[in-house]
């Protein structure tokens, strides 16, 4: 009798993984596992044209978005007793004039401005916007990895509490404290700064509005990673400002925050561990978004419709190994990592690297 049912059930279970799975039909063609993820296909048409199409700035924007959303969530804060924030949740959207008032969030408000519309004309839950409008962004970038996209956040958040957005000022020792009190260890810290390998700044110089964190800010490479650890000679505006410190290049912007964690005995070799190895640098990014996306959710509630997420340009194989910008030798490196040799880079041919603005 026991047998029985249980050869039964082995059949049913054969019988429901053997069926071809039905997909749901959405617009133009297109198809979906699940029937909710097919208005995400209606979003990604529409901010493909009507949100990145006029430059890659609000992709990069979009993409600083998803960190603070997510990123005000506090261990901490609940253990006292008090609210410690919803994690990635779109509060950042519901309660732009609290959250984007605050130093940390200087620039935030164009991006959550610029993207709310979207959001409303596609009834879709403000914290599913940010995360998916962040993937979508990224994947405009040659090499960037895909990432992850779950849909089904509530769309009912609370204002964030201030002060959990680490900023460029910030020593190692507190940035790492607070990145631990929302979940991540310091070479996930490191892991989740791989995103300023696509990154420029506008407010902490505005006079030099655009100037990129590295020589390559379209591209998903790890130059980010070997120009941070360069000796730094130049202001490349009116600096220094708070949070700047000096860059290595001429039109490059160099923050404190990734000055000093690229140099601290314990981020010092994760980050130069992308430098030979950009394939294990874009992997580790979409494993750390993963767990960023959904901070202060229940995944288990979520649907999965990363298949809407577009497949990036692939990675050309010359940027699989970072190298020197022209003009700088290893003996610029300010080799920090105090278990490994730095590698040996070949630099780039002809005359010294100047960075274009973005
Ligand atoms: C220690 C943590 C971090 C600090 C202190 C920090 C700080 C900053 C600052 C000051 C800027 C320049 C903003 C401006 O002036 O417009 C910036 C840009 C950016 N950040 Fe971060 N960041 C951190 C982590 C992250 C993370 C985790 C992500 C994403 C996962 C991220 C994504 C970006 C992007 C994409 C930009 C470029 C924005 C643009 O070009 O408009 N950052 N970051
Ligand atoms: C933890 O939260 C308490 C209560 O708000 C605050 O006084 C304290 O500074 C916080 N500690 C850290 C390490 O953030
Ligand atoms: C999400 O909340 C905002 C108010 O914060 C509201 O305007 C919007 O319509 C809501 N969207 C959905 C999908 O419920
Ligand atoms: C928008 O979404 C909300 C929450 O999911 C739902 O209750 C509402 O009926 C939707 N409105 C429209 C116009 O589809």
């Amino acid at each position: 009798m026991l047998s029985k049912s249980f050869v039964s059930l082995f059949t049913l279970v054969i019988a429901v993984t053997a069926a071809p799975a039905k997909r749901a039909s959405c617009s133009n063609g297109r198809t979906a596992r699940n029937p909710e993820c097919c208005v995400w296909y209606d979003v990604l048409d529409d901010i493909q044209q009507n949100l990145f199409e006029g430059g890659n700035q609000e992709a990069h924007e979009s993409l600083r978005l998803t960190f603070h959303d997510a990123i005000a969530i506090s261990l901490n804060l609940t253990l006292h007793g008090q609210f410690g924030g919803g994690g990635a949740d779109g509060s950042i959207m519901a309660f732009s004039q609290i959250e984007t008032a605050t130093v940390a969030n200087t620039g935030v408000d164009e991006i959550v401005e610029l993207q709310r519309p979207f959001a409303l004309k596609h009834n879709v839950s403000f914290g599913d916007f940010i995360q998916f409008a962040g993937a979508v962004g990224l994947s405009n970038c040659v090499g960037a990895p895909r990432l992850q996209f779950l849909a089904g956040r509530s769309n009912i958040s609370q204002p964030a509490p201030d002060g959990l957005i680490p900023e460029p000022k910030d020593s190692v020792d507190s940035i790492l404290l607070r990145m631990a009190d929302a979940g991540f260890n310091a070479a996930e810290t490191v892991d989740l700064l791989i995103s300023h390998t696509v990154a420029g700044q506008e407010h902490i110089d505005p006079t030099v509005a655009g100037t990129p964190l590295d020589s390559t800010p379209s591209t998903f490479d790890a130059q980010f990673f070997v120009e941070t650890l360069l000796d730094g000679t130049l202001f490349p505006g009116t600096g220094p400002n708070l949070g700047e410190v000096e860059s290595p290049l001429a039109g490059e912007f160099r923050l404190q925050s990734d000055f000093v964690l690229a140099r601290d005995p314990r981020t010092a070799c994760e980050w130069q561990s992308f430098v030979i190895d950009r394939d294990l640098m874009a992997l580790k990014f979409q494993v750390v978004m993963a767990k960023m996306a959904v901070l202060g959710q229940n995944p288990f509630t979520l649907t999965d419709c990363s298949e809407v997420i577009p497949t990036p340009p692939p990675a050309p194989v010359d940027i699989r190994i970072a190298h020197l910008p022209a003009g700088k030798t290893l003996k610029d490196i300010q080799h920090s990592c105090p278990f490994a040799p730095f590698p040996l880079l070949i630099a780039d041919p002809g005359p010294a690297t100047s960075v274009a603005p973005m």
